[in-house]
């Protein structure tokens, strides 16, 4: 307990976003480390409690009430099926949802398409909205490889920089979704905390 009773409980997700959310926070007063490898963290004010898990667990915990508040991709709230308050959406971390190809595959020539992604829901429900029967392979990573190594000849997958697509020589075909990064809330966690979630986003706000 502080002065400011329980603190407002926020996952974090590991990897690329960590860093950026951190600094973001930062600029905003808001600061904390995660040292000796532990997962939880509260900030310097002790307002705030951080607890580091891994993207795609991240709605997992914030559905649950482990943690009130979350900061993560739509990418993976889409994925997860669960609903959310969103409490601000970020400038930084965005990135494009693709369907890619190898350079050398020939779209026209292909009857059907199969293709392997992490983003199964995404992609099913993206193609039977337009009507377009696909086979999904469900990848937990690494999905650049399939085309490569001919397990399905379409990635559906993030791209940021594009440095991964082409290292693999591979080329996007179509641009599907543009992704941000937003903080999402419980909703009924917002309900019980909604002054401080508010004084927060505030706080925040780009
Ligand atoms: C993501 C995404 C691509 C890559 C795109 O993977 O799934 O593989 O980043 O980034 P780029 O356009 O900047 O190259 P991530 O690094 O999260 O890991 P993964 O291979 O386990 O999917």
């Amino acid at each position: 307990m502080t002065r400011h009773g329980n603190p407002l409980t926020i996952a974090l997700p590991k990897g690329r976003l960590e860093e950026q959310v951190r600094e973001h926070l930062a600029s905003r007063g808001i600061r904390f480390e995660f040292t000796d490898r532990k997962l939880v963290a509260d900030d310097e004010s002790g307002r705030f409690r951080f607890l580091l898990v891994k993207n795609a667990d991240l709605p997992v915990y914030v559905a649950h009430g482990i943690a009130g508040l979350g900061v993560c991709g739509e990418d993976v709230v889409y994925e997860s099926g669960h609903r959310f308050f969103r409490i601000e959406r970020f400038s930084f971390g965005g990135t494009k949802m693709c369907l890619a190809t190898h350079a050398d595959f020939d779209p026209d020539g292909a009857r059907h398409m199969t293709i392997a992604t992490k983003f199964t829901r995404f992609a099913r429900d993206h193609f039977h909205k337009r009507g377009v029967a696909v086979e999904i392979i469900k990848l937990n990573g690494s999905v650049e490889l399939a085309p490569v190594l001919g397990l399905a000849p379409y990635i559906v997958d993030l791209v940021e920089t594009g440095s991964t697509l082409r290292a693999n020589n591979l080329v996007v075909r179509e641009e599907l979704a543009s992704i941000s990064v937003s903080m999402i809330a419980n909703p009924a966690y917002y309900k019980i905390h909604y002054a401080r979630i508010d004084e927060l986003a505030a706080l925040i706000h780009e």
